[in-house]
């Protein structure tokens, strides 16, 4: 039987598809964190994966649940295992990420919720996008007032799906639990919450413009209302043939506009407009982040900082059941044709 190193976070990372290998690296790089169990239903990416970082695999996340030399499990299966996986990690007080969505849909979510409530584990969902630099920036600007009282926000957020991608599980609707609003635009719905709060009413229309994925949309365009004034625009999409990310707050005083995640989302930046009050052009600064994408790396480190030493963290239980009330609103608006208030 392999040492197990008493001193690290002993993690289990079951589904090792884009993700699952993507978190298994971080688990590994960490100097307080070791990646022991790799689990898939399909044998090759939990071997793969496993054999990369000398761990053990398997295919029942069952193992994963039952091993009590697991003292973390992060979860990055298609939505519609994630509910079962964590109820019963939860039970066996095991910490847990699990990656965004909180399971498929807000009753789901709720009901993870009330588990993680009870569980003497740390649950976090995997909303990478808050650890990107130039959105934390943002916010930090935000808070500190830079652009005055927030008047609105548009958001706009996608890729161009591929060839075939009604074949995967992301569309079909018993996996994923929803389309494009709830696979990107649950990104969008966290950062609106972490910005802005919790909107108090929503209407959405969607479309299935391309891809032959009805009753899932491709995309949506939700509008959101504040009872203080302030609006949202919301607009995900998988035929944005080239991929965009751009997150804007417009305050009284200036604007703060998020453009890019790197990669095919081009450079990330920040730019900050401070109005000219006499008219005319604002004064703009523009922040430029280049490099490789950190935010897992950060995002993994905040989680581990928080099962050791209890400190605050991003995407709590009651972060992710805000960002699928957004979600939920929406679904229900463009349903049913109305305006649907977010009760608290
Ligand atoms: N934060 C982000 O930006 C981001 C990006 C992409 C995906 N995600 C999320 O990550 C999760 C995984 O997405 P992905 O793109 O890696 O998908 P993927 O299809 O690449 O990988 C999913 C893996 O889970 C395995 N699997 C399926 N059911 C399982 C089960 N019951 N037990 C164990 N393994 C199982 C599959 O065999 C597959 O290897 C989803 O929740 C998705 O929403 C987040």
């Amino acid at each position: 039987m392999a040492v197990i190193d008493q001193e690290r976070l002993r993690t289990a990372v079951v589904g090792c598809g884009l993700i699952g290998a993507r978190r298994a690296e971080e688990t590994s790089l960490h100097s307080r964190s070791r990646l022991i169990l790799c689990i898939d239903t399909s044998q090759s990416p939990a071997r793969q994966t496993a054999e990369r970082y000398g761990a053990a695999w398997s295919t029942d996340w069952r193992i994963a649940v039952d091993d009590e030399r697991i003292d973390a499990i992060v979860i990055c299966t298609p939505n519609a295992a994630v509910y079962d996986i964590a109820l019963a990690a939860l039970a066996r007080g095991k910490h847990l990420l699990v990656e965004k969505p909180m399971g498929c849909n807000l009753a789901q979510a709720e009901a993870l919720a009330a588990a993680a409530a009870a569980s003497t584990g740390i649950f976090k969902v995997g909303f990478n996008h808050r650890y990107h630099p130039a959105i934390s920036k943002a916010k930090e600007l935000l808070d500190r007032g830079e652009v005055g009282r927030t008047i609105s926000v548009r958001a706009r957020y996608g890729h161009g799906g591929r060839p075939g991608y009604e074949k995967e599980w992301r569309c079909d609707p018993a996996l994923s639990g929803g389309g494009e609003l709830l696979d990107q635009g649950v990104h969008v719905a966290d950062l609106l919450a972490w910005f802005a709060g919790v909107p108090d009413e929503a209407f959405a229309f969607l479309q299935s413009a391309v891809w032959p994925i009805a009753p899932l949309e491709d995309n949506a365009f939700g509008l959101l209302r504040y009872r203080s004034g302030v609006i949202a625009s919301v607009h995900t999409s998988w035929t944005q043939w080239k991929n965009l990310f751009s997150f804007e707050i417009f305050g009284e005083a200036g604007s703060l506009s998020i453009d890019g995640l790197g990669g095919s989302y081009g450079t990330e930046r920040l730019i900050v407009a401070t109005r000219n009050r006499a008219g005319g052009a604002p004064s703009m600064r523009e922040e430029v982040f280049e490099g490789p994408d950190r935010s897992w790396a950060v995002e993994w480190h905040q989680f581990v900082d928080a099962i050791e030493q209890r400190t605050p963290y991003w995407g709590t239980p009651a972060d992710g059941v805000a960002a699928m009330r957004i979600v939920n609103a929406l679904y229900a608006s463009a349903r049913d044709g109305v305006v649907v208030p977010l009760s608290q």
